[in-house]
C-alpha cells in the first residue's frame, strides 16, 4: 500500500554536503538538492520546525561514552525528560549515558529549569553547544522536552536507528532560542472509521513529538464505530464499536485503555481532546439504541464512507440524558481543557434543531469542567463564550461561510485552522497517489506547507487564531504504513507553520530542511511520499 519508492539508506557515506556556513534561515534550493548524504556536523538549526533563532559559533560538542545527562533531580518532570533523552540516544550511540544530578554532569548534556527565564514562555527553550557541553535551559518542562527534540534531530539521522550505528555524535557550537508562534499545534486521528490500537496511536504520538506538536485530537465516534467505553450505555462500544469501514473488525478503548493513551501523550507533552462527534456522525450509537432514533427503530451498522444520513433525535428527552453521560464519563478520563463535540455535516438535522441542539449540549460540556470545541459549523448556532472553533472550509467555500466564521472569531471564538485543501492529511497528494481521498482536491506537499494561519481567513483578528491542526482521516487507511505515508511529510510542514516565527516562513528553505529529514524517516521505519516537490537526497 505504500506510495514511497525504497531507496538505500545512506548513512555509510557521510559527506560534508552544505555544511560550510549555512545557517538557518540560509540555505537555498540548491544546497541540498541531490545531496547523497547528510552534513557529519548538521548545521545548527537545520532542523524542522525551524527555530525561531539562531546563533552559530565556535567548535561542535561531541557526544561520547563519558558523556552524563544531568537534571535537576528535585524535579520529578525534568528526570523523565532526561530520561526520556537517554533512552532515545542510547540505542544507536551505545552509550550508558547516565542520567545524573545536573552537579555530576560536568561536560555533558544538562537539562535546566530556570522558572525566571519568563521569555521562554510555556515551552520555549535555549539550547547551548559547546565543546565543553550543552546545556538545554527552559522554564518549564515541556521546554525542555521541546528542547530535546532540537538536540535530538541536530545529530546525524542515524541517532534514530535502533541498533549500535558508528557515529560520531556531533552537535554544532552556538545558542538556539526558541518559542512557539502558537500555543495550539494539533493532529487529529480518525480512530473510528477504522481502528487503531493504542499501540499505533503511541507510535502516532512518538512521531508527533519530534515536531514539536502538543495537541491530540482522537475522533472517538462517527458513524462507522464508537471507540471508547461508556459504561452507563455499554452497547456503543459492545455493538457500536464491533466494525469499521469496509466491515472489517473494529474495535473500542477500555477506560484504561483511553488512560493509558491519554497518559502517553502527557509524557509526550501533548495533550488529548476526545471528540464525539453530534448530532451528526452518529449511526453507531443510533445502531446501539433504539431509544436514541426519533422512530424508536435501531438502524443497521453503517460501513460505508458516505456522511450526512444520521442525526441524534433533538426533540427526545432521552438524547440529553445520553448526552449528559457520555460527556460526563469522557470527561471523567480526560485531564486536557476541551472536549470537542464535533458539529460537522449535520445535514439530517434541520437548521432549527442544531442549534436547540447545541444550546443544550454546549453547558452540558461546561458543567463538566471542559471547554467546547467543535468543527466550524458550530457558528452556524451560538458557541459558548470560550469556545473554540475548528475551521475545515477550503480555498472555495463561500465568502459567506467565512465571513461567518471570521464574525465569531471577532465575536471573541477561538480558532483552529485545518483547512481541508491544506491540512488534512487524507486527501491524495496528485492523481497516482493511491490512498486517500480527493473531495478537497489534491494536496501536494508545497500546498500543505504554503500558506499563513496568521492572514489565511479574511476578516479573522490574527489575535483569534490559536493555532493549526492536520486532521488525518481513515476511510482508506487501514495500517500504520497508511498512516505514514499520507502524514509524512506533509505533518512536518504543518506542524513548522504551527511552531515557526512567519518571518522564517520559506518554501525554498523549507523543502531542503525536509528532505534532510528523510534518512531520520527511513531510521525510524516511517513510510513516506517521496514527493517530486521535494529535493530527497540520492536524487
Ligand atoms: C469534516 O471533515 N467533516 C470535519
Amino acid at each position: 500500500m505504500s506510495q514511497r519508492r525504497r531507496i538505500p539508506h545512506l548513512i555509510g557515506s557521510l559527506l560534508l554536503v552544505a555544511a560550510a556556513g549555512v545557517g538557518c534561515g540560509e540555505a537555498t534550493a540548491d544546497s541540498g538538492a541531490g545531496a547523497g548524504t547528510e552534513p557529519e556536523v548538521r548545521p545548527l538549526g537545520r532542523i524542522v520546525p525551524v527555530p525561531a533563532s539562531v546563533t552559530p559559533e565556535g567548535e561542535p560538542y561531541a557526544l561520547t561514552r563519558d558523556t552524563r545527562i544531568g537534571v535537576d533531580t528535585s524535579s520529578r518532570a525534568s528526570k523523565a525528560v532526561g530520561r526520556y533523552l537517554a533512552g532515545l540516544l542510547r540505542p544507536a550511540t551505545g552509550f550508558p549515558l547516565p542520567v545524573v544530578d545536573e552537579e555530576a554532569a560536568d561536560g555533558g548534556v544538562r537539562l535546566r529549569l530556570d522558572p525566571d527565564d519568563g521569555a521562554l514562555g510555556d515551552e520555549g527553550y535555549r539550547l547551548h553547544s559547546a565543546p565543553d557541553g550543552v546545556t538545554l535551559t527552559a522554564r518549564e518542562p515541556a521546554g525542555l522536552f521541546r528542547g530535546v527534540q532540537t538536540l535530538r534531530q541536530q545529530l546525524p539521522s542515524a541517532v534514530e536507528h535502533d541498533s549500535v550505528q558508528p557515529g560520531p555524535w556531533n552537535i554544532a557550537g552556538g545558542t538556539i532560542t526558541d518559542t512557539p508562534r502558537y500555543a495550539y499545534r494539533g493532529a487529529m486521528l480518525d480512530v473510528s472509521r477504522h481502528f487503531f490500537t493504542v499501540d499505533e496511536v503511541k507510535r502516532y504520538i512518538d512521531q508527533l513529538a519530534l515536531y514539536k506538536i502538543n495537541t491530540l485530537h482522537l475522533h472517538l465516534s462517527d458513524d462507522q464505530g464508537w471507540r471508547i467505553a461508556v459504561d452507563s450505555w455499554p452497547r456503543l462500544t459492545t455493538h457500536g464499536g464491533s466494525t469499521e469501514v469496509g466491515g472489517t473488525p473494529g474495535g473500542f478503548y477500555t477506560k484504561a485503555q483511553y488512560k493509558e493513551i491519554v497518559r502517553y501523550a502527557a509524557s509526550r507533552y501533548q495533550e488529548v481532546i476526545p471528540e464525539i462527534d453530534m448530532p451528526g456522525h452518529t449511526f453507531a450509537a443510533l445502531s446501539s439504541y433504539p431509544e436514541l432514533n426519533c422512530d424508536g427503530i435501531a438502524p443497521p451498522l453503517y460501513t460505508g464512507v458516505k456522511v450526512g444520513k444520521s442525526s441524534l433525535c433533538v426533540p427526545k428527552a432521552v438524547t440529553y440524558d445520553f448526552v449528559d453521560d457520555v460527556i460526563r464519563e469522557i470527561a471523567e478520563l480526560t485531564p486536557g481543557r476541551y472536549l470537542h463535540i464535533g458539529g460537522d455535516e449535520a445535514h439530517s438535522t434541520s437548521h432549527a434543531d442544531y442549534v436547540t441542539f447545541m444550546d443544550k449540549v454546549q453547558p452540558v460540556v461546561a458543567k463538566y469542567g471542559k471547554t467546547v470545541v467543535g468543527w466550524h459549523q458550530l457558528t452556524g448556532a451560538t458557541p459558548a463564550k470560550d469556545a473554540l472553533v475548528q475551521y475545515w472550509g477550503l480555498d472555495r467555500t463561500p465568502a459567506a461561510e467565512k465571513e461567518r466564521v471570521a464574525a465569531a472569531a471577532r465575536n471573541g471564538t477561538g480558532l483552529i485552522l485545518s483547512p481541508a485543501d491544506r491540512a488534512y492529511l487524507d486527501m491524495k497528494y496528485a492523481n497516482d497517489t493511491t490512498l486517500g481521498l480527493t473531495w478537497a482536491g489534491y494536496v501536494e506537499v508545497r500546498r500543505s506547507y504554503d500558506w499563513d494561519p496568521a492572514t489565511y481567513l479574511p476578516g479573522a483578528p490574527e489575535g483569534a487564531v490559536r493555532g493549526v491542526e492536520a486532521p488525518l482521516w481513515t476511510e482508506t487507511l487501514s495500517t500504520t504504513d497508511d498512516l505514514d505515508v499520507m502524514a509524512f511529510p506533509r505533518l512536518p510542514g504543518l506542524a513548522e507553520l504551527g511552531w515557526s516565527p512567519a518571518s522564517t516562513h520559506d518554501w525554498d528553505t523549507y523543502k531542503v530542511r525536509l528532505a534532510e529529514q528523510a534518512p531520520r524517516f527511513d531510521a525510524l521505519g516511517i513510510d513516506y511520499y517521496r514527493s517530486p516537490q521535494v529535493p530527497w537526497p540520492g536524487e
